[in-house]
């Protein structure tokens, strides 16, 4: 079973997109565990400060060390973490192959910075990966970390109704969909491919794969590009 833990300094965030659909469903039939973690809880002073201004000058704040190391410390006494992820666009770009990759673990820690960053040293002395969902900034690794966690849950065993689902995605086999319908066959005139009514399901395949492979080279063609 796979365990996720993450830190946040706003934990709400996460409320919505895990108590729904195939997330939730995969915590409810026990094939992930995934435990939301308030930086705040692991603060010693009054006002639970998280942050603070960066030494030198310069805009924003910084999440300061001592809760981050503290709550990771807690963390690691409980389990050992295959892999401690820091979410920041600095990192390795999140591609199908990392989910899959990461799908394989047993117990994984993600720290989702906000504000300006996190103290360099949390980087040095804990963090052992950094991911990014991709070339842009978003106001905290929040939002990162849940696109992390769909992109890996739904490839867990069982987790999809069809088991064969997750393989066929996009990616999964370096190319794109085919396109794909569903009723009415005839929509203001907009027919539905013939071959698709056929019920050759030979021919219906390789066709399948042809159109993949068609709308790839049209769309993508930097994915065929990787294949070699
Ligand atoms: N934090 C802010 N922007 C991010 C991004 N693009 N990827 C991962 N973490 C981030």
């Amino acid at each position: 079973m796979l365990r996720i833990d993450i830190l946040t300094c706003v934990p709400a965030l996460f409320a919505g997109p895990f108590s729904h659909s195939i997330l939730k469903r995969a915590q409810e039939k026990g094939l992930v565990q995934i435990a939301i973690h308030d930086l705040r809880d692991f603060t010693t002073d009054r006002h639970q400060q998280v942050d603070d201004y960066p030494f030198g000058g310069g805009a924003g704040m910084v999440l300061k060390v001592e809760p981050i190391a503290a709550a990771i410390r807690h963390l690691q006494s409980q389990r050992p973490y295959d892999r401690l992820i820091y979410l920041t666009p600095e990192g390795r770009h999140l591609d199908q192959h990392l989910a899959n990759e990461l799908s394989l673990c047993q117990n994984l820690l993600l720290l989702a910075g906000h504000y300006k960053g996190v103290d360099q040293r949390v980087r040095d002395l804990f963090i052992t990966h950094e991911v990014s969902i991709g070339d842009y900034v978003l106001s905290g690794g929040e939002l990162p970390a849940m696109v992390l966690v769909d992109a890996v849950v739904r490839l867990l065993p069982g987790v999809l109704g069809d088991e064969t689902s997750a393989l066929t995605d996009s990616f999964q086999d370096g190319l794109l969909e085919p396109p794909i319908y569903t009723r009415p066959a005839d929509f203001e005139g907009h027919r539905v491919p013939d071959i698709l009514l056929s019920g050759h399901f030979a021919q219906i395949d390789r066709w399948r794969d042809e159109q993949a492979y068609e709308k790839t080279r049209r769309l993508r063609p930097d994915l065929l590009a990787d294949a070699d």
